[in-house]
Formats: C-alpha cells, structure tokens, sequence
C-alpha cells in the first residue's frame, strides 16, 4: 500500500492548509480499510448465527475481502497511471458505498461474499492508490510522517469498526453494523471529488502547467514550488519499469523478493487472526457473553491505535531493525503466553484478563514494528524505476497472505487445537526476527537514491543502508 518515503525526516514544512487537506482526505482511505477490517469481527457471530453457517463458510465471509483486495491491488497500478490517481481513488469510494449497502442488505451468505469481494476490491485499489498519491503529493520532508499516519488511519478505522460493533450489538444488528460503513464511505467520495490531480501524474502526461498550478496551492514558498517540480521532471526522466526489469535485473529480483517476504511475514505474524477474530478467541478464553468479548475486542483496538503512535515517535530515533527485533521478540512473547494460558484452562477473572493482557501484548508489539514498518521499509527499498512495479507487487502478496491467513485460522483451531496454533504463530515470530537479522536493511537517515545505488550496484540487502 505504500510508497516512497524519505528517511531523514519529517519536519514539515510550508505545506499550505489546502496541503494538508489534501493529505486528511486521502489518508482516510486508510480509515475505510481498516473499518473493513474491523467490522466482520462483531458482525460475524450474528452473521453465523442467522444462517446458520459452518466454519468454512465463515471463513470464506472473512476472507473474501482479502480475495477482491488482492485482485484490487493488482489491476490498481494500471487503473491509477490510466485514470489517474485522484479518479482511481473516486472509483474505490464508490466501490465502498456500493459495497457496504450491499453487504447490508445481502439475503443469503452467497451474496454477502459477493459484496465483501466488491468491498476488497474497493479496499486493494485504495490501499495502493491513496498512499502513492500521498507520497506524490506530500512534500518531500512530511512523506515518512504520511505513510505512518495512514497506518494511523487503518489502526483508528479498525477502532472505530470495534466501537460500532458493541453499539449495534446491543440490537443484535449485523446488517447495520456493515451498511454504516457507507456513511463515511460516502464522505470519503465527497472529500476525493474536491482533491486535485496528483502533480507528478500530471507532469507524466506532460500537462505542466495543471501541476505547477496545483503544487502553487499545496507549497507556501514559489521556491519549493520550482524545486519540486525540477525533482519530478529529473525522476521522470528515469523510465519507469516492471516486469522488464524484472526480467532483465537480478538486483531488482532481490528487492521485490524481500517486499513480497517482508508482507508476507507481516502477516505471518498472526495480527489479522486478532483482528478478525478476537471475539473467538476471547471466547476460547472463558467470556461467556458477546459484549464481554465484544468489549475486549474494543481494548485491542485501543492499543493498536496508542501503539502505532509510539513507531511514529521511534522510528526515526531507534532506527528500523531495533524496533523490528523489539517487535517481533514481544509479539512472540504475546502468542506463547496465550497458548500456556489457553492450556491452563482459565476458569476464574484474574487468569482471563491475563489473557486479555497477552493479547494486547501482542497487539503492542505488532502495532510499534510491523504494522508501521513493513509498509515503510517496502517503499524504501525499491529503486526509483521499478518502485510502483515493486510496492503493488509486495502490496498484492499482503492482501494475499492476508486471505491465507484468514481462510486457515479456525481449521487450524480445529485440527492442531488452540494451544498449538497460537504457539505456530508464536514460532513464526521469532522466524520474522531471524529473517530481519539476516535480510532486512537498516534505512534510518539514508537516501532513497543511495539504497537504489546500493541495490543496483549487488549489495547484500542487508546492506542497503551502508553509506559507503
Ligand atoms: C496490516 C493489516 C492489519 C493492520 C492492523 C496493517 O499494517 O497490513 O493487515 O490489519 O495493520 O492494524
């Protein structure tokens, strides 16, 4: 979902109100992925319930999101270069309105999976679309800020998704708490129709003039005005390329090959099995009513938000790899301790709400390392003229494991049994920390152009970051 980001930071500066505006509107695509995210966790025990359905068929409620997302964020490359970044972002609001009304109204599980697939698709193309456009329009200095605020936005639209649910639980109304989604949906469109064309776009279809006249709205000073538009033309220069280079270019392999590791690992770390079914697991840990579970579920959401603040504040101070090992080490801490506490068998309050504490252990972790940097670091690898190839192709793999990982939680709950799939993902944590150790480059305070130097020129990857 993400693009470019300088590494040295984050001041902003001279960015106009209309800037900052701009920025708002197209962060909260971030906010409807992650109600989307949130919501099917409080709607989906009523969903089961109505219909009666079995596992299988739940799973593919959950996981069909992911489907259509992935899809999405394949044909979102092509659909944001053609219609442009802004009418690409129009389409998927609309795609959200329709599918949230849709999934509202749905009259059997059949169509109910048919709208969450609209709504992924809706979901993939403006996971890629809002944050390319962000980094095309933010200034140079603001844009790492930016892709952390969408996460922000995502981890918010997921709290907010909790929130709504305990409302509308209380009325028992899954229809509404998946049709309310189309208010802020609509919103979203209101707010795309009133952004301008991204200037980098622009200039790539040699519409000049249109660009410098937005980027005089954005920027205070005519000087940022002149210099931004002098780097767009530069780095335009460079063509842009995908599976050419890809083919041709064993540097370029390795980069994609570590996007598409590093998503897949960040999913791998189990955070979506919270996410989607954490009233579940909160059952499985001895609440008895739905608004306890319910309730707790509200608490992830929380420290999912509280947390993401804190990558924002580190991640330019601690660096990349600290945070990512601190992460991953507390994240498989959180999986463990829940798998022994599961084993106990947790019969009175105290050992449960040890059990909602290592819940949001693990939400902790994930929320100060991997949910903020994978994203961050995706963005920082690829070199300039492969970087859209590399992002929608790492973003693809996200949604895909996404879906893996959705689609196999409560087989696996049923053949290997609660303790032993929570240890897995505690085990498959420890592996994302080797993989960093081994793979993942240290980018605090280094240029994009020196890591794509470094990259082209056959550096390990885990020396992208090296300033020699
Ligand atoms: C992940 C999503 C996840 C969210 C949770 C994002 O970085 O890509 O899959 O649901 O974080 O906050």
């Amino acid at each position: 979902m993400n693009i470019i980001t300088s590494s040295t930071v984050v001041v902003p500066e001279r960015i106009s109100r209309y800037g900052l505006f701009i920025c708002l509107m197209a962060a909260l695509a971030g906010l409807l992925f992650g109600l989307d995210i949130g919501v099917i966790s409080g709607a989906l025990p009523f969903i089961a319930k109505q219909f009666a359905l079995n596992d299988h068929v739940q799973e593919w409620i959950v996981s069909s999101m992911m489907v259509g997302a992935a899809i999405g964020a394949l044909g979102a490359g092509w659909l944001s270069w053609s219609l442009g970044r802004r009418r690409t972002l129009a389409l998927s609001a609309f795609m959200f309105i329709v599918g949230a009304l849709w999934s509202g109204f749905a009259l059997n599980p059949k169509q109910l999976i048919a709208a969450r697939l609209l709504l992924g698709l809706a979901v993939g193309v403006a996971s890629f679309s809002a944050p390319l456009y962000l980094s095309e329009i933010a200034p140079r200095r603001m844009r790492g800020a930016m892709i952390s605020a969408y996460q922000l936005m995502i981890t918010v639209g997921i709290l907010s998704a909790f929130l709504s649910n305990i409302g509308l639980s209380y009325v028992a109304d899954w229809r509404w708490m998946l049709g309310v989604i189309a208010i802020p949906a609509a919103l979203f469109l209101l707010g795309v129709l009133a952004l301008p064309d991204s200037p980098r776009w622009l200039l790539q279809r040699n519409r000049a003039d249109e660009a410098e006249a937005i980027l005089q709205r954005i920027y205070d000073d005519s000087n940022d005005v002149a210099a931004e538009m002098r780097e767009v033309m530069t780095q335009n220069a460079q063509p842009k390329q995908g599976w050419g280079l890809l083919r041709k270019n064993s540097n370029f392999r390795r980069s994609v090959m570590l996007g598409v590791v590093l998503q897949t690992f960040q999913q791998l770390t189990g955070i979506n099995v919270v996410m989607y079914y954490a009233p579940r697991i909160f059952a499985l840990a001895g609440f008895s009513t739905h608004e306890q579970e319910l309730w707790a579920t509200v608490i992830v959401g929380l420290v999912n938000v509280i947390a993401t603040f804190g990558a924002i504040a580190l991640v330019d101070r601690w660096g990349r790899k600290p945070i990512l090992y601190a992460g991953c080490a507390v994240m498989a801490l959180g999986m463990t301790a829940l798998a022994l506490f599961l084993s106990a068998g947790m019969t009175d309050v105290t050992s449960r709400l040890w059990a909602v504490g290592t819940l949001l252990l693990f939400i902790a972790g994930f929320a100060m390392s991997a949910g903020p940097l994978v994203w961050i670091l995706c963005s920082e690898i690829q070199p300039q003229q492969g970087r859209d190839f590399g992002i929608a192709v790492s973003t693809l793999v996200n949604w895909t494991a996404n879906m893996i990982v959705a689609a196999t939680f409560l087989s696996l709950l049923s053949w290997f049994g609660q303790v032993d799939t929570f240890l897995f993902y505690a085990f498959l944590n420890v592996a994302f920390g080797v993989v960093v150790f081994f793979y993942v480059p240290e980018t605090r305070g280094v240029s994009l152009e020196r890591i794509g130097k470094n990259l082209m020129a056959g550096k390990r990857l885990r020396d992208l970051g090296e300033l020699d």
